[in-house]
């Protein structure tokens, strides 16, 4: 048995898809797929109860780690800028089984996060349902949990059937429609800050920290789930005209612009309002009623109820490829290598990664989503920053023209430990089930991948 067998990096491979997407194509799907519930959700409860008004900080710390990783990242992009992202990157340098249990962590990032937001989405569009006095019958309203009545999401459900269709049908399509909903995300965010600023009251900042420093460690792990979807950028590799250029861009710029609005908005937000009052599921528009804006809080409401749409999108997309290139390897069932001849876009794997996330989407709650798609992320950016170390050993340093991470050996592996950090601040809960996840993904491996991996016809 050879765990190591490696992947040679062939760039003139053509996988069948059109490749017209650009660099500011690219910055608009990592937008569309970094902000959302973290930043419209999960923000209230990280201020109220882990970091207080320094949140603010918490974004920081996580935008840190997400910067670092997000560095080795673009320089695997740019060398190995092939479908698949951080599972394609670690075959070529780790070989096969790394790369498996990468491919496997970033399949459950994307279906969780796909699942966790499509959910998110659904308290949204009920409080607003609610508003117009529509309520669903309590069975139909979150995931299976029989003591409180619920047993199935269905606003999550449709709207992940929505996504899985959308993704479906052409790669441009649903990026197009990605693109105007981000437009709307910004201009939401802007009608916040514009509109929040005038009414910050700094004695609302006081105490910064009152949950102490510990307090804003626990925030960042948490809000790191903010900034993920980066990583879906790089998954559009085999879509993009200039993949060496526009990947690393791709992701770098959109890391950039997500913590420049982050840092500014929870700034604004627990000026408003006192953190002891932010534990709210609709942080932001709730700050504009608390503030007498109600109409203003309604058109935000609207706006993320659009927006978060887009994650979904952009997860869906990456999801679909990424499961795509897998099985193209022969370590998934092959059925889902096959491009939708009038489309042109991966349609089967689509239709998979459709239906896995609607069963999570439907029966999970969403705080176990998000905090597992943290811990499966923080894993794999380890693993990514690990392999950039074996990047420079196999290969020597990036080419001119190619992104180069500075100060090698040095940032990736601070970059590891800052990963390591976040991690052991999530809760036992998330570590079982994690153990769990990834039992599972070596038995499909030693069970199935192995056996049908395209590596074994080569030796
Ligand atoms: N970063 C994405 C969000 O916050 C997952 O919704």
């Amino acid at each position: 048995m050879d765990l190591f067998r490696k992947k040679e990096i062939n760039l003139n491979h053509t996988s069948g898809m059109k490749k017209d997407l650009k660099t500011s194509d690219l910055i608009m799907l990592g937008i569309g797929a970094i902000i959302g519930t973290g930043i419209f959700v999960v923000t209230g409860v990280a201020a109220n109860q882990n970091a207080g008004p320094a949140l603010s900080l918490s974004f920081v710390l996580a935008a840190i780690v997400v910067i670092l990783s997000g560095l080795s990242f673009a320089e695997f992009a740019s060398r190995v800028p092939v479908i698949g992202g951080p599972y394609a990157y670690l075959y070529v340098v780790f070989g096969e089984f790394a790369a498996w249990l990468t491919g496997w962590l970033l399949i459950g990032e994307f279906l969780l996060a796909v699942s966790s937001v499509a959910s998110g989405w659904s308290g949204y569009v009920q409080g607003f349902l609610e508003g117009f006095g529509v309520h669903l019958p309590q069975a139909l309203t979150s995931g299976y949990n029989p003591d409180n009545g619920t047993y199935v999401d269905l606003i999550a459900v449709f709207v992940v059937i929505f996504v899985t269709y959308i993704v479906s049908l052409e790669a441009k399509k649903a990026l197009r429609l990605n693109n105007i909903m981000v437009f709307v995300k910004f201009g939401i965010i802007a009608l916040f800050i514009v509109v929040g600023i005038f009414f910050v009251k700094p004695e609302n900042w006081q105490p910064f920290t009152p949950f102490g420093f510990s307090g804003v460690l626990d925030g960042a792990s948490l809000v790191f789930f903010a900034f993920l979807g980066f990583d879906s950028v790089a998954m559009a590799a085999e879509e993009v005209k200039e993949p060496q250029k526009d990947v690393p861009r791709g992701i770098i710029g959109s890391i950039l612009i997500a913590t420049a609005l982050y840092i500014v908005v929870t700034l604004i937000l627990t000026g408003i309002v006192p953190f002891t009052e932010l534990g709210v599921s609709d942080p932001v528009a709730f700050a504009m009623r608390y503030v007498g804006h109600g109409t203003i809080g309604a058109v935000i409401a609207v706006g993320a109820i659009l927006t978060l749409l887009t994650v979904t999108i952009s997860m869906m997309y990456s999801l679909a490829r990424l499961l795509f290139a897998v099985s193209k390897d022969g370590l998934l069932p092959k059925f889902m290598t096959e491009i939708d001849e009038k489309h042109r876009t991966p349609r089967k794997a689509t239709f998979v990664a459709g239906v896995a996330a609607l069963f999570f989407a439907g029966f999970f709650p969403l705080n176990i989503l998000a905090e597992l798609t943290n811990i499966m992320a923080l894993t794999y950016l380890m693993l990514v920053s690990l392999g950039l170390l074996k990047l420079r050993k196999m290969f020597g340093k990036p080419k001119a023209g190619e992104f180069k991470v500075p100060f090698v050996p040095i940032l990736p592996i601070i970059s590891i430990g800052t990963c390591l950090v976040l991690m052991l601040r999530l809760q036992p809960v998330t570590w079982i089930v994690f153990g769990i996840v990834t039992a599972i993904g070596l038995v499909i491996y030693f069970g199935y991948g192995y056996q049908h991996s395209k590596m074994n016809q080569q030796n």
